[in-house]
């Protein structure tokens, strides 16, 4: 019995982890996950690319913070992500122009109504 005790116990917690509710998971379109897949190579190094997450680089600003600025839309992110002359130095460095559309459309899953900057 009492080795038997903590097998049980495992079998219970087990059991109870699985009525909690899953983490929502956000499914992306196919376009968008090219976009996650080359923010994940190419911006990540510096910016948090998913939602509540902290940039390696703590001078670039995490992805949700930037999509839920106010008065950001899809134009003028594309419009922003098009032309490298407006980067930051940091961000001295060209876009691949096929890139971008993805890259708008998976930037923008992060926006989100309400957002609140985690700071
Ligand atoms: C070498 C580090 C680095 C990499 C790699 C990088 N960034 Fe940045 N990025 C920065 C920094 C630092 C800033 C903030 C600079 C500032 O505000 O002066 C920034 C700012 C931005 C901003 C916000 C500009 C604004 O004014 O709000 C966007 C959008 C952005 N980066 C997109 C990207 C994308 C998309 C990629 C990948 C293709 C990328 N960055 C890769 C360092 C980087």
């Amino acid at each position: 019995m009492s080795k038997l005790l903590p097998l049980a116990l495992t079998a219970l917690a087990l059991a109870a982890c699985q009525t909690v509710p899953k983490k929502q998971v956000i499914e992306l379109t196919e376009q968008e996950a090219r976009g996650y897949a080359f923010a994940k190579a190419s911006c990540a190094g510096c910016h948090a690319i998913t939602a509540n997450a902290a940039s390696a680089n703590p001078e670039a600003p995490p992805f949700d913070a930037v999509v839920n600025t106010k008065g950001l839309t899809a134009r003028t992110l594309e419009t922003f992500l098009r032309d490298s002359h407006n980067f930051p130095g940091q961000m001295a460095f060209e876009i691949d122009p096929a890139k971008v559309d993805d890259l708008t459309a998976y930037m923008l899953t992060l926006k989100r109504p309400g957002y609140q900057p985690p700071i």
